[in-house]
């Protein structure tokens, strides 16, 4: 199991020295939802942040774009060189179009689904992704209780995936911790997104280890 710590919940006047940690404590990824005040109910932050914490990361950035207007945060982020970037299919007229913007970019495009979204509608996307990453809680917010059906959810979708895309990785984010991870390996995730559950432990590379 690859493990991408959500600095959301790091302690963000300290941000240089967390995000050092988590990469020391064995993460894979780094996680940095960003947020825009509109697609969802919260602001995080922006491309000035997101710049010098890639500058310090020696794991790679997986950002997760919660946002109106996409394909600008697209080409924001775009210099900070992530390893993925993460686009919400309710909000894409064209995604097609930016998963392929995405890539030519060099960045590896993949697709987020909110709760309420099946994984049916990804039935003409999927062999153009990298990466799925399926919430399990609702976006905006850090803490938040994992919602159960995700775990059909990825069920179905590791199905739909060895048809149309064997590459492809599923992620799951949201309400991630030890008590769910058994569940979510054995339903097929191969990336977790935590957020409280790591930066809220008094070891990271402990809290790292019993999700991996
Ligand atoms: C929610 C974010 C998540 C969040 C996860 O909108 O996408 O990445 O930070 O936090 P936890 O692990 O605390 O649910
Ligand atoms: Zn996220």
């Amino acid at each position: 199991m690859l493990v991408a710590p959500s600095i959301l919940s790091a302690d963000f006047l300290d941000l240089g020295s967390e995000v050092r940690s988590i990469c020391e404590a064995g993460c894979d990824y780094v996680h940095i939802d960003v947020m825009d005040g509109h697609f969802v109910p919260n602001l995080t932050i922006g491309p000035v942040v997101v710049d010098k914490v890639a500058k310090i990361a020696s794991k790679p950035l997986d950002i997760h774009l919660m946002v109106e207007n996409a394909t600008f945060f697209v080409d924001l982020f775009a210099p900070c060189k992530p390893e993925f970037i993460s686009v919400h299919i309710e909000e894409e007229k064209h995604l097609h179009r930016l998963i392929n913007h995405i890539r030519n970019l060099g960045i590896r495009p993949s697709v987020v689904l909110n709760p309420h979204t099946s994984e049916e509608s990804l039935k003409y996307i999927l062999p153009d992704v990298d990466m799925v990453l399926l919430m399990s809680v609702n976006p905006g917010f850090g803490g938040q209780r994992f919602i159960p059906n995700t775990i059909e959810k990825i069920q179905n979708l590791k199905n739909h995936i060895a048809t149309k895309n064997p590459h492809c990785l599923i992620e799951v984010d949201g309400g991630v911790s030890d008590k769910n991870i058994d569940l979510l390996k054995n339903a097929g995730a191969d990336i977790v997104v935590a957020g409280s559950y790591v930066f809220g432990s008094p070891d990271y590379a402990k809290a790292i280890a019993s999700l991996r």
